[in-house]
Order: structure tokens, then sequence, then C-alpha cells
């Protein structure tokens, strides 16, 4: 249902807390697609919602205002999970006019077969609603090429659409009520937003200028600071943190038991180490991991010549990463023939990464000297 966030604004929802998938990041606290409702002389919604919530959309909208009375429909994004519903929506908002870029409305009318009354808007153009305006910044590529943010100057609220966004159900309205999911933000960053980094970090600055005092964005909870934008800044900039990500592929755990001892070696070291069996961890999870370390230990026993082929899916995510250099170690096992390190090796320099130790091992078997010299490389690359 509706919540008052001022008394000309409201949060419409809509939440899904039992959702536990989206785009491939698994959301142990579900998920949210906010729209937003301004009151003033032209009262206007921004964002909207996808089809399976359109019942209870309707009703949080009519829980504050007649439908009728809707004369403006600010479209950020048309990704179907802000504008699934749209169709149905505007049978009952029969006033209101579509309010986006060109390229949004060439979206919304090839995706959902609309036919409404658009006002097309440009960088930097403002939308006079009576006592309060809009102001628009087309984002394109953030993380589709219509995106957009709106900003309403007065109260200065953006509205800022999947940028700025987690995918989690709201335990409160606002962030700094809700327990710590910065995990789940990074999560949510490495698919939605790093492909497209650089224009992340575009309109990051521009949410900068803006100085908002609340940031509305369509996935989670409101923000009444600005520490969200330093968060996404620092993961479009300079991801990197001083931490290990291992990760491994075993069959008969010989290639398990050198992750673990590895792990152990550097946990000795007091480093931290984010550790995951390749088989029964979320991609998406990993990607943000090695998004955000600055070494990689990769290993997996050998099969068909090769490491195993799951890593391959992995790989393709980490193209999307967009970095260079990292810092790598390889492990592995085999039996009577090399395959997994010296393919893994390949992998990560035509991925442009630093390979900078390795260890393979014949039937699983290694020594304490082996794992420390791996350690020792590794370490001395820092
Ligand atoms: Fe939340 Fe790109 O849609």
């Amino acid at each position: 249902m509706a919540e008052k966030i001022k008394d000309n604004l409201y949060w419409l929802g809509m939440d899904n807390p039992d959702s536990r998938d989206f785009h491939g990041i698994y959301t142990p606290r579900g998920g949210s697609y906010n729209s937003y409702l301004i009151l003033d002389d032209k009262p206007t919604i921004v964002d909207l919602t996808n089809t399976p919530f359109l019942k209870s959309y309707l009703e949080s909208l009519r829980s504050v205002i007649d439908p009728k009375e809707i004369q403006y429909i600010v479209i950020n994004h048309t990704e179907p999970d802000h504008c699934g519903a749209i169709k149905e929506i505007l049978k009952h908002t029969i006033n209101a006019k579509v309010v986006c870029t060109e390229k949004c409305r060439e979206f919304l009318e090839a995706q959902f077969d609309i036919k409404a009354r658009f006002q097309t808007v440009k960088q930097d153009e403002a939308l006079g609603l009576g006592k309060c305006a809009l102001r628009f910044y087309p984002m394109p590529m953030v993380h589709w090429p219509e995106a957009m943010m709106t900003f309403m100057e007065d109260g200065k609220v953006l509205f800022s659409s999947d940028l700025f966004g987690t995918e989690i159900a709201h335990e409160s309205l606002y962030a700094d009520d809700m327990k710590d999911f910065r995990s789940l933000t990074k999560d949510y960053f490495a698919i939605v937003m790093r492909p497209f980094f650089k224009q992340v970090q575009k309109a990051a600055d521009t949410a900068i200028t803006l100085s908002p005092g609340l940031i509305c964005p369509s996935h989670g909870p409101i923000y009444r600071n600005k520490e969200i934008i330093g968060l996404y800044e620092k993961l479009a900039k300079d991801p990197e943190e001083d931490k290990f990500t291992i990760i491994y592929y075993s069959i008969w755990h010989g290639t398990e038991k050198i992750a673990k001892q590895i792990k152990e070696a550097l946990k000795k070291e007091d480093k931290k180490v984010e550790f995951f069996d390749i088989e029964r961890s979320n991609l998406v999870h990993m990607m943000a991991s090695c998004l955000t370390s600055k070494y990689l230990i990769i290993g997996s026993m050998t099969i068909a010549s090769s490491y195993h082929p799951s890593f391959d899916a992995l790989f393709s995510l980490l193209k999307l990463n967009h970095q260079k250099d990292k810092i790598c170690g390889i492990f592995g096992t085999h039996g009577w023939s090399s395959g997994s390190v010296p393919r893994l090796k390949e992998k990560l320099e035509q991925m442009e990464y630093r390979p900078i130790a390795e260890v393979d091992c014949r039937f699983g078997k290694v020594s304490e000297e082996n794992i420390e010299e791996f350690k020792r490389k590794i370490l001395a690359s820092s």
C-alpha cells in the first residue's frame, strides 16, 4: 500500500519479498519495483510496475488519488519490471500524458504496443507541475539506451531509476532504517551496472552536481543521505578491495583440499578471503566478489585436458566487469596429463588478467612447501 514520503510525495510500491532471483542475482531478501506519486496541481507518477503487481498497484494508487486525476506519467526506463503493466495502467489513468525521451517512446511502443499521448523531453528540460517542477537527465546505457533520471527541484528529490538501486524488498522505506544490505547492492551493481561503468560514472557525477536531499531509485529503499552515490562511484571507478576471491571446482576433493589449504595460508596472514565452490555458488555473487577483489585464486581438476566448463559461464560474466591486470593464482589437479592449470592460465591471459603463481598437483598431492611458495608469490605481487 502507498506510503507517504512527504506531503506532496508518496511511494506506491511494489514489494516482492518472496522473489529469490533477479537478473541471475540470488535475492534472499526479495525484490522491489518502486513507483512514486507527486501531488501537485498536475498529479504525476514517476515509473510504474510489472503485470503481476497490477491489481495491488492500482489499489495503492487509488488509496491516495483517483487515477483519472493523474496528468503525467514519467517513464525513466522501459524494462518490464517498471513498465510491464503500462498498457493496463493507461486504461485507468485516462487523462495522463506519458513523459519520456524519444528513445523511451520508441521502446514503449515497440515493447508494449501502447497508444498514448506522449510528451517527449530532452536533457535539462523542465516540466512544471504547479508548485514544483521536474527536470530531466537522460543517462543512456544506465542500464538500457532509453534510461533517464528525473529531478524534482522542490525538495531536491532524485528519481534515479535503476541507478542507485539494490534488489531487495523494503524492510523500511528508508535505507538507514534497514539492516546492512551492501553485499546485495554489490551483486546488483555487478550485473546491472558494471557492464556500463563509464556511463554509470557520468550519471553519478550528474547526481553529485544535483546534490539530492532524497534519492528515490526504482529498486530498493530510499536514501536520506548520499552514501549510495559514494558506493556506486567506488564500484564504477575503483572497485577492488584488499581481499582474495578463491573459486574452485572439485570432484574427488583433491582440488577442494588445495583450495582450503590456500585459504588457511592466507587467513594466517590476516587476509580477507571469499571462498566459493563454483558448483554450489551463485554466478552473479562470484562476479561481484571478483569485481571487488584485488586477487583472484582459481582452481579446477582436469577434465577433457582442460578446466571444468562451469568456469566458462563465470568467465563470460567476468568480461562484463571490464577489468585488466587482476592478480591471479591458479591451482589444479590432474592424473595422467596436466590440463586444467595451463588452460586456465591461457584463459586468464586472454582476459588480460595477470597470473603470477600456479600449482599443478598430480592426483591432488601437494606439499606445505608448494602452498607456501604459491602464497609467497601472490603476496609478493601486492
Ligand atoms: Fe529495473 Fe533495468 O530495470
